[in-house]
């Protein structure tokens, strides 16, 4: 770089902190938080011009693993998904948050964090995702899940909460509405987690930031 260049040099965003600062401290406490209206302003309305932007024909029916059997898979989860690449610059824009509170777990809490993968879902009337974790001890690795809202004006008889539960044993958890702005982040092998089967068509992101599985000569790409 030149000193005209350097002159006008700008980092490509610089967020504020805080929230991730919030996360990091419930981690540590509970390996769990709930932000309520959580999000910033201009990432939800990033990811809301992203998700609006998306044409029907580009969600695709969830899985459930790798053989994907769909009439299996429709009875454990309803979703539809489309994988978010960065290609636009709202797009972007949410990745390089997600990238930015990646940095900052791994510089407090050297989890080690290698790449971070994410998909809008859209929960038609009626669907649900059957409870289940993120990734299995040993296995996998996704280790820590995110799930961001998009949904204006939710309440209880919507239906479609998320419920977290605390370990295996939890039978009650605690529900989230998903709610405009509102986010969650777990560790994704310690709680089991639940969609209620959705009043409303409901739009969330979810998203996993993942260790780096390459061992010896076998890579181990992000997807
Ligand atoms: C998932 C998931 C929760 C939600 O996609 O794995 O658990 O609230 N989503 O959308
Ligand atoms: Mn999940």
């Amino acid at each position: 770089m030149n000193r005209e260049q350097l002159a006008s040099y700008q980092p490509l965003h610089v967020f504020d902190e805080a929230i991730f600062e919030n996360i990091v401290d419930d981690l540590v406490t509970s390996g769990f938080s709930i932000q309520e209206n959580g999000l910033p302003d201009f990432i939800t309305q990033a990811l809301l011009t992203c998700q609006r932007s998306i044409s029907e024909a580009e969600y695709k029916k969830a899985g459930i693993g790798r053989a994907e059997n769909y009439q299996k898979a429709e009875k454990v989860r309803g979703d539809e998904i489309c994988w978010i690449t960065g290609s636009s610059e709202e797009g972007a824009l949410w990745l390089s948050w997600c990238e930015a509170m990646k940095q900052y777990i791994n510089r407090s809490l050297f989890m080690g964090l290698f790449s971070f993968e994410s998909h809008f879902a859209c929960y038609e009337p009626g669907k649900f995702y059957k409870r289940h974790v993120d990734a299995f001890k040993g296995q996998g690795n996704r280790v820590l899940s995110l799930v961001a809202y998009l949904n204006d004006s939710w309440e209880e008889a919507d239906g479609g909460e998320l419920v977290l539960y605390f370990d295996e044993n939890d039978q009650i958890g605690t529900k989230v509405l998903p709610a405009k702005g509102t986010f969650v982040v777990f560790l994704s092998e310690a709680f089991p987690h639940e969609v209620l089967p959705s009043v409303r068509t409901r739009h969330s992101v979810a998203g996993w930031f993942r260790v780096n599985g390459t061992v010896n000569d076998s890579i181990d790409p992000p997807r």
